[in-house]
C-alpha cells in the first residue's frame, strides 16, 4: 500500500516487509497525521478524525490507558503498527484527544495489529503547544501565551506597586492576597486576548521558586488545579531560569519554539548576569537547563540595594527606576561611592556596603536638595553598575567565553547596558524592558521550552522559595 493510500485507509499501515527509512518515514508521518512525532526519538500520531495511536516499545507508563483506548477506537482500520522507541511524555498535550475517556478494560488483544519494524528515529520535528505562563513569586501577577509556532500571544501584568508603596518594600502577606484577587480575571484577560479558550491550552507553566512562599503557593495550586481539571501538564518553573531565557525569546511574530530553542542553541555558551530584587548572580552557561555559578552576592541583592537606596533619598519603591530617572540629572563628579570587592580577586559581589555609605552621605548632608538627590543617585548608580561591569569582564576573561546575557529587573537600566556594551570585548544580548523585569512571558517561554523537551512532574503542589538554580535538569 502506497502512502497516499494508507491517508484514506485511516490510520497508519504500513506493509509487513517494509523497512522504512528514517526521512521517509517522517514524510509519511507528515502526510498522514497531525501530530508527528515526539522530541525524544518517538512518534505519535492522530489521525483526521482525532483517534490517537502512542507508539513506543519502552515506556507507557501512565499512558497505557490512552494506548489502549486508541487501538479499541482504530483497530477497524489499523492493519499494522510501526513501534519506535519512543517516551511521548507529552502525549496529553495532543488537544483533541485528552478529554476522550478512554479505558484498559476495552482493550481487546485479538485486535492488536501486527507489529511491523522497530525503529529508533533521532529528533525530527516538536508537535506545537499553547503554553499558559504565571507568575505569582513577588509583587506581579503576570499571565501569558506563548503558542510555540505563533510566538507570544496575550500578556497581562499586575503590578501590586501601590500595594506595597506605603511600607517601603513587599509585604508578603499582601502580596498572597493579591495575587488570589487578581490569577482568574487575568487568565480570562489573555485568553480573551489571544481569542482562545481554556481548552486550547496544552501545558500550564508557573513559577515554582524561588521567592515568596505565600505568593509561589497561589500560582503554583491554580496552575496545578487549572492543569488537573484540563487533563494537561502543569510543569514548575525556576524563576530565574525564566528570567535568564527570557533575553532569547526571538522579538517579532512567529518564534516557534524549535526555531528559538535552535537560536538558543546557537547563542551558547554564554555567561549570564542575573541581578534582580532577589538575586546577583553571575553564571556559566554551557548547554541551557544547566548552570554553574561563577559568583553571587555575599549579602544584598543589586536591586535591593537600588530599593534600600532610594528609600533613603525619600524615592518610592521599586527604587531601580527612581534611581535611573534621577540619577539623569546628577553631577557624576560630586560623590564617589565604593565599588565593593572589586579590590581583590573572585567574582562574588556585595552591596550592603554600598547602602551603608548612601546613609552616611544623605546623614552627612542632612535636609536634601533636588540636587543632592540626584547627585546621589548618579553617584549610586555608577558605584553598582561598574561593580557589575568588573565583574561580568573578569567572568569572560576567566571562561573565555564572548557572550553576555543581561536578565532580570535591573538589567533593564539604561547605564548598565551602556557600560558593559562600551566597555566589554563580547556581545551583549538583553531583553526589551518589559521582559526584564518579572512578568508571564517568561515563564511561559521557559515551560514551553521545557515542556516541548518532555518535561513532566507529579500532581503534588510543592513550590520552593529556595531552590538553587544548579539543581536544575538539562533542557
Ligand atoms: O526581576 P525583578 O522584576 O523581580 C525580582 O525577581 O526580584 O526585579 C526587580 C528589581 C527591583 O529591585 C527594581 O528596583 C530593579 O529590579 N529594577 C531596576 C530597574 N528596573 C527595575 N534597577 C535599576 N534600574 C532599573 N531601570
Ligand atoms: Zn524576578
Amino acid at each position: 500500500m502506497t502512502f497516499a493510500r494508507a491517508r484514506h485507509a485511516g490510520l497508519g499501515y504500513l506493509p509487513q516487509s517494509s523497512l522504512v527509512g528514517t526521512l521517509e518515514l517522517a514524510r509519511f508521518s507528515l502526510e498522514l497525521f497531525d501530530v508527528p512525532l515526539d522530541c525524544r526519538s518517538g512518534l505519535s500520531l492522530s489521525d483526521c478524525r482525532g483517534l490517537f495511536i502512542e507508539l513506543s516499545t519502552t515506556n507507557f507508563r501512565q499512558y497505557s490507558r490512552l494506548f489502549a483506548g486508541s487501538l479499541k477506537a482504530s483497530q477497524r482500520n489499523i492493519e499494522g503498527l510501526v513501534l519506535f522507541d519512543s517516551n511521548v511524555r507529552h502525549i496529553l498535550s495532543c488537544g483533541r484527544l485528552r478529554r476522550r475517556s478512554l479505558h484498559t478494560e476495552d482493550l481487546s488483544f485479538n485486535h492488536i495489529p501486527r507489529i511491523i519494524s522497530a525503529i529508533s528515529l533521532p529528533f525530527l520535528y516538536y508537535s506545537p503547544m499553547l503554553i499558559l505562563g504565571i507568575e505569582t513569586s513577588c509583587d506581579e501577577t503576570g499571565l501569558a501565551l506563548f503558542d510555540t509556532q505563533r510566538g507570544l500571544l496575550a500578556e497581562a501584568l499586575h503590578s501590586q506597586v501601590d500595594l506595597h508603596a506605603q511600607f517601603g518594600g513587599v509585604v508578603p502577606e499582601l502580596a498572597s492576597r493579591d495575587h488570589v484577587r487578581k490569577i482568574v480575571p487575568l487568565t480570562r484577560h489573555v485568553l480573551a486576548q489571544a481569542s482562545c479558550s481554556l481548552g486550547d491550552l496544552d501545558g500550564i507553566a508557573y513559577t515554582a521558586g524561588p521567592g515568596l512562599m505565600g505568593a509561589l503557593l497561589v500560582g503554583s495550586s491554580f496552575a496545578k488545579s487549572l492543569a488537573l481539571g484540563l487533563g494537561i501538564p502543569a510543569l514548575g518553573i525556576h524563576h530565574m531560569e525564566a528570567h535568564l531565557l527570557a533575553p532569547l525569546i526571538q522579538p517579532g511574530a512567529k518564534p516557534d519554539t524549535a526555531r528559538n530553542s535552535a537560536q538558543a542553541q546557537d547563542m551558547l555558551p554564554f555567561v549570564a548576569l542575573l541581578v534582580s530584587g532577589g538575586h546577583t548572580q553571575l553564571v556559566e552557561v554551557r548547554d541551557l537547563g544547566s548552570y554553574s555559578i561563577l559568583g553571587e552576592s555575599l549579602d544584598d541583592a543589586a536591586g535591593e540595594a537600588f530599593d534600600k537606596a532610594a528609600k533613603l533619598l525619600g524615592l518610592g519603591y521599586p527604587g531601580g527606576p527612581q534611581i535611573a530617572a534621577k540619577a539623569l540629572a546628577g553631577d557624576p563628579k560630586r560623590f564617589r561611592f565604593p565599588r565593593p570587592m572589586t579590590d581583590r580577586p573572585g567574582l562574588d559581589f556585595s552591596f550592603s556596603g554600598l547602602k551603608t555609605f548612601t546613609l552616611n552621605t544623605v546623614e552627612k548632608l542632612g535636609e536634601l536638595t533636588e540636587q543632592d538627590v540626584a547627585d546621589i543617585a548618579r553617584a549610586f548608580e555608577m558605584a553598582a553598575v561598574d561593580t557589575l561591569v568588573i565583574k561580568c569582564r573578569r567572568a569572560l576573561e576567566q571562561t573565555r567565553v564572548k557572550r553576555l546575557v543581561i536578565a532580570g529587573g535591573v538589567s533593564a537600566n539604561d547605564y548598565l547596558r551602556a557600560q558593559l556594551q562600551g566597555q566589554l570585548d563580547a556581545e551583549v544580548i538583553y531583553a526589551p524592558p518589559a521582559l526584564c523585569t518579572d512578568n508571564g512571558a517568561m515563564v511561559a517561554f521557559a515551560g514551553a521550552l521545557r515542556l516541548q523537551q518532555g518535561a513532566s512532574e507529579d500532581l503534588s503542589i510543592k513550590p520552593r522559595p529556595r531552590w538553587p538554580m544548579t539543581e536544575l535538569q538539562p533542557i
